[in-house]
């Protein structure tokens, strides 16, 4: 593998919202000549790029089945990932919401939490270490969140989307050390992406002021001047869309 070989990104959860920008500006920019792009619920908006250099496969990262028939698919094109960001992530949906209080806890949601948020990420990054051995500069970023952050919870609540980004952060600090034993050119990080504007904020947008409401436009294009500036030694650290190092 040589620096003329082409250049691969792998993007899962890129049905909306900032995993679907990532594939937009990662096109757009010319960045790689290749992008794998996963969606969980089949997406108008992403089979509607027209671009050659897309393509789409079916994952639900809860299903490590489909994460390793994923992977496989690739495997018969590439041997190699340069990129891959993982923008996977539940806060709510139809049949569940953050809980205000220990009221609200109930064993089957805290567990989907989890199964999305945390050990998704970690599966993920077991079935792609083969694509990573090369010598060229690596990145593995996963979309995290600052209420993850132990040392910065002041406010409480969202007890299972909290405590499922502080299992996806050690879940990734942990990738990140075995990563610098068997692929060590690649940098593993989580990102906090600021607010942006997507359905999974929409409902708990009312009390942010506008400014600190980004749009995904803004959000991706802070993120990779994140990634952009990594260094090998950033590997395991946890980022804020500023570029500063977030408590753990
Ligand atoms: N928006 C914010 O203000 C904010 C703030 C902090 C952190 N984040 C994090 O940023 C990341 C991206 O979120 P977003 O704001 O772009 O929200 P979003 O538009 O809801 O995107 C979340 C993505 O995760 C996918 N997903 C959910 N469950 C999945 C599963 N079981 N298997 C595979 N994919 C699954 C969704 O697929 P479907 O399309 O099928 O639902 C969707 O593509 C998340 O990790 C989120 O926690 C967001």
């Amino acid at each position: 593998m040589d620096d003329r070989d082409p250049k691969t990104a792998l993007i899962v959860g890129a049905g909306q919202g900032i995993g679907l920008e990532f594939v937009r500006q990662f096109l757009s920019e010319n960045r790689v000549d290749r992008v794998y792009a996963t969606y969980r619920t089949p997406s108008s908006e992403l089979v509607a790029i027209p671009d050659p250099r897309l393509h789409c496969l079916q994952m639900d990262i809860t299903q490590e089945s489909q994460i390793a028939s994923a992977i496989q698919k690739i495997q018969t094109e590439t041997t190699t990932l340069h990129a891959i960001i993982n923008c996977v992530g539940v806060l709510h949906d139809g049949a569940m919401q953050p809980e205000k209080s220990l009221r609200h806890l109930n064993t089957d949601q805290l567990l989907h939490y989890f199964q999305v948020n945390s050990i998704g990420a970690v599966m993920l990054a077991k079935h792609v270490q083969p694509f990573l051995k090369h010598r060229n500069r690596a990145i593995f970023a996963t979309i995290s969140a600052k209420v993850g952050s132990i040392g910065d919870n002041q406010l409480g609540g969202w007890y299972g989307y909290r405590a499922s980004k502080t299992a996806l952060n050690m879940f990734m600090r942990t990738v990140a050390i075995e990563y610098g034993r068997t692929c060590p050119s690649t940098i593993v990080v989580t990102l906090h992406p600021g607010t942006t504007d997507t359905q999974l904020s929409r409902p708990f947008q009312r009390n942010v002021a506008p400014e600190k409401l980004f749009s995904v436009d803004r959000t991706v294009t802070q993120l990779l001047q994140v990634i952009d500036h990594l260094q090998n030694s950033d590997s395991g650290e946890f980022f804020s869309w500023d570029g500063s190092r977030l408590p753990w």
